[in-house]
């Protein structure tokens, strides 16, 4: 059973990669929407939870200093306790992020700094639910039609969509259970693109929490328009 009394909440914040789909000529984690930074905003939404007690972020090496003046010192965030160097892929970036959290931490967040849209109510609806089932990953039901493709580009078949999630984060885990699929993964050479398949792997059950269709990731070009649109929205 989750002990609630004496434990933190983290969040690992994943922002050491290149944004290569997005072809701009910098970071896309550093590039401002209606300006502020992309990341600035991401932070912004853990440091205003009450539910968060400390935030790591995960940065490129050549970028470390950058992110601390220009987003941590700039917006003046107290709960960013270390700017962490990433690694080459996003699982190595996150796992050298979790190794720096607090040893008082109980239930660990990881979530992609190019997420800014995020939302309250699922951070808080991850962290219960990962005190309750150990792992919990927040989604949404898929809108579209998905079929698999076979290596000629005909569909071999149609997966039934009412069964279907796209996966976002944050994705919420007991440090302990995430600590260990990480290690496990790592010996084993697996490389995941989320952080909830490494559990997975590990046989654990992965709760489902309904998430927002704001919650986009910044990949693409036609992204930031849409991330215009969403900032105004909401007046952020
Ligand atoms: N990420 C990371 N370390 C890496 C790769 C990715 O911390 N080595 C982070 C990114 O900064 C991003 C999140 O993981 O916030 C999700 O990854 P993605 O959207 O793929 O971002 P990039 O890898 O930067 O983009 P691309 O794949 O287009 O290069
Ligand atoms: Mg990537």
């Amino acid at each position: 059973m989750y002990d609630d009394e004496k434990k933190l909440v983290s969040v690992v914040i994943a922002a050491a990669g290149k944004g290569s789909r997005m072809g701009l000529d910098m970071n896309k984690q550093y590039h401002e929407i209606q300006g502020k930074a992309v990341l600035a905003r991401t932070i912004q939404k853990f440091e205003t939870s009450g539910l968060i007690h400390e935030i790591i972020i995960v940065a490129h090496e050549a970028e470390i200093e950058f992110c601390k003046k220009y987003i941590v010192e700039k917006y003046g965030f107290t709960k960013v306790k270390m700017i962490v160097v990433g690694g080459a892929t996003r699982q190595q970036s996150v796992y050298n992020g979790l190794r720096k959290v607090s040893p008082e931490c109980g239930v660990v967040l990881i979530h992609d700094g190019a997420r800014p849209f995020v939302d309250l109510l699922s951070i808080a609806d991850a962290i219960n639910a990962a005190k309750d089932y150990g792992v919990a990953v927040v989604g949404v039901p898929a809108k579209d039609t998905i079929k698999q493709a076979d290596r000629d580009d005909f569909v071999e078949k149609t997966v039934d969509r009412n069964s279907l999630w796209y996966i976002q984060t944050p994705q919420a885990f007991q440090y302990e259970l995430i600590m260990k699929a990480h290690r496990k993964a790592a010996e084993d050479g697996f490389d995941g693109t989320d952080d909830a398949v490494l559990a997975e792997r590990m046989g654990l059950k992965v709760k489902l929490i309904m998430g927002s269709y704001y919650n986009i990731k910044i990949t693409t070009r036609e992204d930031l328009i849409i991330a215009e649109a969403i900032s105004r929205i909401f007046a952020e």
